[in-house]
């Protein structure tokens, strides 16, 4: 049977993190469903195609690339899991402080699906500090990305914060 895990996320943008979580997941997994979750209500740099797009060209080169499917989704997580039969979600943990959001997700995930387990991966140490909202504040401010996000992801930021 083919092993399949749903790695959501915002990925508003996606970061050097949520790579090297995916370059993990892939040894563990046959197949992994990156979701880049789309919340209309929330403010984005990027919007879903941008996004998916961003994620695609940043992992091309890896010969795991074919493992990988990207797609967007507005809804409850555990819904689209049920849709595509899949019952493990994968999530980066960076610190203790992420653990607490985490820990509460994971267990109303697992009370709206009692079927679907939440697997917790930690990117090496020295990622441990990346977040999505601190890139954003140093694109905001011109600031060198290059350690933070893939070069695909940090030429675009510099093109939405030019203007
Ligand atoms: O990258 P993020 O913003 O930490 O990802 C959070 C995300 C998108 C995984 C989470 O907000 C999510 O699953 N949203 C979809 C709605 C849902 O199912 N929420 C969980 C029920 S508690």
């Amino acid at each position: 049977m083919e092993r399949v895990a749903l790695y959501p996320g915002s990925f508003d943008p996606w970061t050097n993190g949520h790579l090297d979580i995916l370059s993990r997941a892939v040894k563990m997994f046959d197949k992994i469903i990156v979701t880049v979750a789309v919340n209309n209500k929330k403010s984005a740099v990027f919007n879903g195609e941008e996004r998916i797009k961003l994620i695609k060209e940043s992992i091309k080169k890896y010969d795991w690339a074919g493992q990988v499917e990207i797609i967007q989704f507005t809804g409850l997580l555990v819904d689209l899991a049920r849709e595509k039969k899949v019952n493990v979600l994968l999530r980066g943990v960076r610190q203790i402080s992420d653990f607490e959001y985490e820990f509460r997700m994971a267990l109303a995930n697992r009370r709206l699906a009692p079927e679907v387990d939440t697997v917790f991966l930690m990117p090496d140490e020295q990622l441990t500090f990346i977040s999505a909202t601190i890139v954003k504040e140093i694109a905001a401010w011109g600031g060198d990305l290059s350690s933070f996000v893939p070069d695909n992801v940090g030429k675009a930021l510099r093109k939405k914060y030019e203007t």
